[in-house]
């Protein structure tokens, strides 16, 4: 790898050296690495240094064609139909415990890719993607249908909870082997099959997926890999009429697109797209645990977070003790190279982002906001898409700061007054993903909890996830929830069946 010859790369493992480095890149289709069918590459950028790390298939229309094709053979008549679910079960916990076995080198592989801290990748992507996995192995033996007592005489009526088919999957770069694992956990366990497209900035971990699901079990088909363009590879995968279902995670522009694009064959769809989160902080709080709450609330994964408390509402009596805790907090972030031990925060993942939270910026200075702390990329930084921790107040609803979902890390302070004007503003957004509240008063939390229009509302927490529980938007944050119990109605449809078993015995 040229660039992991770059001193901020100090500390990469060999194995993943020889990944990104040594290795032609392909796709995977049909069980088998292929190039795309144009011959063209596209490369992914190491957000910390702006230098290439990796030249990446550009997978097209063709590309996808041949990968909704392999899906759907490997669907109606592959061995993949054949397995018991115990056996789908058994070939997931599997591939849990490959990467399990690999988790330095996933995290190393994201971190290069998407430019998060090493340290983070290490304990929260790569061990939710474990668990995610494990989880879904368990749902592979329940997926059960019904017995129905209908009062139509001498009939015996079930149901059957059967698989979607073949199933688009398209992923944003975030968390890039996170979002994989939600999407391929439930549909696998369910007994789809799958066409996935992986972000364009972040194809590495999922390509490196790839390799594990042979040794996993995982019958050839049964998993696609597209690596290329949103405009390109996407629409494909969003139009393809032999796509049952598709699955998107990313912004609610595009989630339109995809809907749109769905309709022409009436696929099945869900969305999960961003958020404008209201995090709400009460003067009866523990103001410690509060404000260190709303850093990370907002910092986490550098604000490139669907659910990220952009909004943070604190009750006027609070305001000037929370807040320059707050802004003390986000000036001590360490901002560096995602592998570099010392670093708290790294760089946004792409120039694009860098470009828009910069903009973001610029429209909240003029619109007439005060910057309290950070606002652009500190001057120690001549390279790599890195932004300051960013505190903004005296915002107004309509600033575009306060609409509109930034991805970056940057809140907005906003002081309230009493609980119905903190739920009101609260709502005030087309978003719905999440919400947070902190207060010692158990009423007053589970008041507020019942009167935020969220998918997931937190009680003096923040971020806090688990397979198990469901997540997903109200409102514009889309539908359909993923993890938990829950995603199982995402990837199986129900069918009914009449049994005349007569009425004499
Ligand atoms: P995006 O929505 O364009 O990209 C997400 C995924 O959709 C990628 O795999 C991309 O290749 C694909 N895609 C793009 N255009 C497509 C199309 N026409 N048809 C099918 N697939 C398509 O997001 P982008 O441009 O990376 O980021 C823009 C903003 O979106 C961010 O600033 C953020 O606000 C939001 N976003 C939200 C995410 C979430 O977790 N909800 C994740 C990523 C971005
Ligand atoms: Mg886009």
């Amino acid at each position: 790898m040229q660039a992991a010859a770059q001193s901020s790369h100090a500390g990469v493992a060999p194995a993943v050296r020889e990944f990104v480095g040594k290795r032609r890149h392909q796709m995977l289709i049909d069980g088998k690495w292929v190039d795309a069918a144009s011959g063209k590459t596209f490369a992914t950028v190491d957000p910390a240094t702006e230098e290439p790390l990796a030249q990446i298939p550009s997978g097209d229309k063709e590309d996808i064609d041949r990968a909704v094709r392999a899906a759907r053979r490997a669907f109606e008549a592959g061995p993949w139909k054949q397995m018991t679910p115990s056996q789908r079960g058994r070939a997931l916990w599997k591939l849990a415990d490959l990467i399990e076995a690999r988790t330095e080198e996933f995290a190393q592989l994201e971190t290069l890719d998407n430019g998060k801290p090493l340290s983070v990748a290490r304990v929260a992507d790569i061990p939710l993607v474990v668990d995610h996995f494990r989880y879904y192995a368990g749902w592979a033996t329940k997926v059960e249908g019904e017995t129905i007592p209908v009062s139509v005489p001498g009939m015996l009526t079930y149901t059957l909870r059967e698989p979607v088919g073949v199933v688009g999957q398209i992923i944003p770069w975030n968390f890039p082997l996170l979002m994989a694992a939600w999407k391929l956990g439930a549909a696998l366990a369910c007994g789809n099959t799958v066409v996935l497209k992986p972000a364009e900035q972040t194809p590495l971990s999922a390509l490196r997926l790839g390799e594990l699901l042979d040794e996993a079990g995982i019958p050839p088909g049964v998993v696609n890999i597209v690596t290329g363009f949103g405009e390109t590879a996407g629409a494909a995968l969003s139009t393809h009429p032999e796509v049952d279902k598709v699955a998107f995670t990313g912004s609610g522009e595009v989630g339109k697109e995809v809907m749109r694009a769905a309709a022409g064959t009436l696929k099945r769809v869900s969305l999960e797209l961003g958020g404008k989160s209201p995090n709400i902080v009460f003067s009866d709080a523990d103001l410690d645990q509060a404000a260190e709450g709303a850093a990370a609330a907002i910092y986490f994964n550098h604000g490139q977070c669907c659910c990220a408390g952009s909004r943070l509402f604190i009750e006027q009596k609070a305001y000037d003790k929370v807040m320059p805790r707050l802004v003390e907090y986000s000036q001590n972030i360490k901002l560096g190279p995602g592998m570099d031990p010392e670093t708290q925060m790294g760089p946004l993942v792409s120039s694009e982002q860098f470009d828009r939270v910069n903009s973001f910026l610029a429209s909240g200075k003029k619109s007439g906001a005060k910057v309290a702390t950070g606002g652009g990329r500190p001057q120690q930084f001549t390279k790599g898409y890195f932004v300051a921790p960013t505190v903004f107040t005296d915002v107004k609803p309509d600033m575009s700061i306060v609409r509109d979902e930034i991805f970056g890390p940057v809140v907005c302070a906003i002081p309230f007054k009493d609980p119905e004007e903190v739920i009101k503003a609260g709502n005030e957004t087309t978003y719905g993903l999440a919400a947070a509240v902190w207060t010692k008063d158990i009423q007053k939390a589970h008041r507020i909890a019942q009167g935020l229009k969220a998918g997931t509302v937190w009680i003096n927490c923040y971020n806090a996830f688990d397979a198990a529980a469901p997540f997903g938007g109200y409102k514009q944050s889309g539908f359909g929830r993923e993890m938990g119990k829950a995603a199982l109605e995402l990837y199986t449809q129900i069918k009914t069946v009449w049994v005349n078993v007569g009425t004499s015995a």
